[in-house]
């Protein structure tokens, strides 16, 4: 299928697999993916690492809005790069998970990594996901998906993916994790999670991957034309 060239946002809760469908798409379309939370884990490793914020989440914002001015955060090869420093496995700690929406809520941060994407997706056939992709960073995105699914499949598939990985984790913190984020992420003051008026509901709860590209296809074409 031949599809012109478009950004597609697709913005949901957390643990909704917007990352692993966005990567399909990508793949599906010769599309460059962008994770946009990629760049929110970045900041908040490199808070925690500089004493940016403490234990209790309390953060010190014009420090760290001098300190990020000029980081270098982008992708490579194995993933999400500060500097010459992979950092993928970092950053999907539950360390780093419980941290980022705290950081996240900082205007001052989200006008930094805003900055950046716009500039990573300049060029169209680009599919970012996040939070605010289709109400604030590309508010004219030409087709905008809006993901979720019920909390406790969501809390079974991040541990599935994290004890893949070789973490240990119990399935109720990691369900505490996401609910706790799911409130703050859409709490928040500056772009809060919320659906964009012009984006499409996909509950994933009972779809499998391939369910959901056939749902996918059926709505470019009949947009489209193609
Ligand atoms: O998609 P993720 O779980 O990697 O995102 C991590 C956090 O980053 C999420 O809890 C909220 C924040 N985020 C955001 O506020 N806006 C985005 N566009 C993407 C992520």
């Amino acid at each position: 299928m031949q599809i012109p060239d478009i950004i597609i946002a697709i913005d949901g809760y957390s643990s909704t697999g917007k990352s692993s469908f966005a990567k399909i798409i990508a793949n599906e379309f010769s599309f460059l993916y962008l994770d946009s939370g990629a760049l929110y884990r970045c900041v908040t490793l490199f808070a925690i690492e500089n004493g940016f914020i403490d234990d209790d989440c309390n953060i010190d914002v014009p420090g760290l809005e001098k300190a990020i001015e000029d980081l270098d955060i982008h992708f490579g090869e194995g993933g999400t790069y500060i500097g010459d420093r992979c950092v993928e496995k970092e950053i999907r700690s539950l360390a780093v998970a419980g941290k980022v929406s705290p950081i996240a809520t900082v205007p001052e941060v989200r006008s930094f990594v805003d900055r950046k994407l716009r500039e990573f997706g300049k060029n169209k056939r680009i599919v970012m996901d996040g939070r605010d992709i289709g109400t604030t960073v590309f508010p004219n995105a030409e087709l905008k998906l809006f993901m979720t699914a019920e909390p406790m499949i969501r809390a079974e598939r991040r541990a599935a993916e994290m004890r893949a990985k070789g973490q240990d984790v119990d399935i109720n913190d990691v369900l505490k994790n996401l609910q706790e984020r799911d409130y703050i992420d859409s709490h928040r003051e500056t772009s809060p999670l919320t659906q964009a008026a012009d984006a499409i509901v996909l509950d994933n709860s009972y779809m499998t991957m391939e369910d959901q590209m056939v749902w996918l296809k059926k709505i470019i074409a009949e947009r489209f034309g193609c």
